[in-house]
């Protein structure tokens, strides 16, 4: 497939006021920024490093996110980074915006002119556009303070699943109050943005099981214990789980993706080791998971006669969004592209995205950013053609930097801030008297 992006000169201002619908949103942003944010996009992309080894990456962004003055600028989890953007009032508690900035190790084939230098490492996710729609927020917000301060978190390590915790550890989320962050998604076209309350992502663990036989001559089995006609047992027991335990309607996914056993066609190896995915969209479901691998793998490991050792690595919990900061990032996607930009999400998506630990924490809303040129494919993330269009840059940073000042304005309201409504700010007054 051809992707449209085929100059690799940047583009003027006016790649947004041509295209129908985000006028308002090209009105944002002054033409130097709009060549700086594609250029940053390019650069990234270009050069994409994996989870935890972001070191270009954040010392990249780093000078990009100096560039729009923020209050302060941190280096944290290694090759994460902070920006405090100063609000009005030191009074209302701070609001963050995330974007994640690592790559996949696939090999590029889109054909952008800025296609990655790195063999093997991609921008197959489209982080690198997330890193810059963060940057472009930072500016937006520093530009024009909202009510509070907004911190701009550049997290890396999000396809490890490890990223936000190691962020979270840092004590990024200390005095924040609500959080937001977003995805692109070749499903939607540029413009359309998905912001809607529960289940966005799944929870997404992973698991092994040790099959433990005992070796054998391949033409006399009665004299060992077979660990592969278990492990091919077990396999096919475990596609039950979803198919006879849960209800019909409940979105899950238990997958065995690698099978490891024997060296020779005629020896019965001592053991085998089988790894696979676990996916739900909600907490109870994922215990369902759990309980039903251990108990098939225990009694079929029974009944062929061996052992069977569970492990189950715990990843990101499922991506639950939070009512009140749906209704803040949807009056800002109203604000800024009109409501005919909201689109239901459709089928439950089975990923899982770590931005789920934050919400752990406190209210916030993950919203998908459609990023599809007009008379383009789909293309799923993490494939080796997947890009997504640079529209999104603008759109998201646009989006998630009103959402920021939305939210802003309403703890504000809540707390007492410069935003404060007339008859709160009356109350306090006479309170004071
Ligand atoms: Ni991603």
């Amino acid at each position: 497939m051809q992707c449209t992006i085929t100059s690799a000169s940047i583009p003027g201002a006016d790649v947004l006021t041509r295209k129908p619908g985000l006028a308002k949103v090209a009105r944002l942003f002054p033409p130097e920024l709009v060549r700086s944010l594609v250029r940053l996009r390019r650069d990234l992309h270009r050069h994409p490093e994996l989870s935890f080894q972001e070191h270009r990456t954040a010392a990249r962004l780093e000078r990009a996110l100096a560039a729009v003055r923020p209050a302060s600028l941190e280096r944290v989890a290694g090759t994460g980074l902070v920006a405090r953007i100063r609000g009005r009032s030191h009074s209302v508690p701070a609001v963050a915006i995330r974007g994640d900035i690592d790559a996949l190790p696939i090999q590029e084939q889109t054909g952008l002119p800025f296609s990655s230098r790195i063999p093997g490492v991609m921008h197959a996710c489209g982080h690198d556009v997330h890193a810059t729609w963060a940057v472009g927020a930072a500016a937006l917000l520093s530009a024009r303070p909202p009510a509070g301060d907004v911190v701009v978190l550049l997290q890396p390590a999000e396809e490890t699943g490890k990223g936000a915790q190691a962020m979270i550890e840092a004590g990024v989320l200390d005095g924040v109050a609500a959080i937001f962050g977003g995805h692109v998604d070749r499903r939607f076209a540029v413009g359309q943005v998905v912001a809607q309350p529960g289940s966005l992502a799944a929870a997404s663990d992973t698991f092994e099981i040790e099959i433990a036989g005992a070796g054998a001559h391949g033409a006399r089995p009665h004299e060992g214990k077979d660990p592969i006609v278990a492990a091919a047992a077990l396999i096919a027991a475990l596609q039950t789980i979803v198919s006879r335990r849960l209800h019909p309607a409940t979105p899950a996914v238990v997958t065995v993706g690698s099978v490891h056993a024997g060296s020779a066609p005629n020896v019965i190896p001592d053991s085998a080791r089988l790894s696979g995915t676990l996916r739900a969209l909600e907490g109870e479901t994922r215990e369902k998971l759990h309980h039903a691998l251990r108990q098939i793998a225990g009694d079929i490991a029974r009944a062929y006669g061996v052992e069977a050792k569970v492990a189950i690595e715990l990843g990101p919990p499922p991506l639950i969004n939070h009512e009140t900061a749906v209704h803040w990032a949807r009056q800002a996607v109203e604000e800024i592209l009109g409501k005919s930009a909201l689109v239901p999400l459709g089928s439950p998506n089975l990923a899982g995205e770590d931005f789920a630990w934050y919400l752990e924490r406190i209210p916030g809303c993950f919203l998908r950013i459609g990023a599809r040129e007009e008379g383009t494919e789909p293309i799923p993330a993490h494939s080796p053609q997947f890009y997504a269009a640079e529209e999104a840059i603008w759109v998201g940073a646009a989006v998630l930097a009103q959402a920021a000042r939305v939210a802003s304005a309403s703890l504000a309201a809540r707390g007492g801030g410069p935003e404060a409504d007339p008859e709160q700010r009356q109350a306090r007054r006479r309170r004071q008297k």
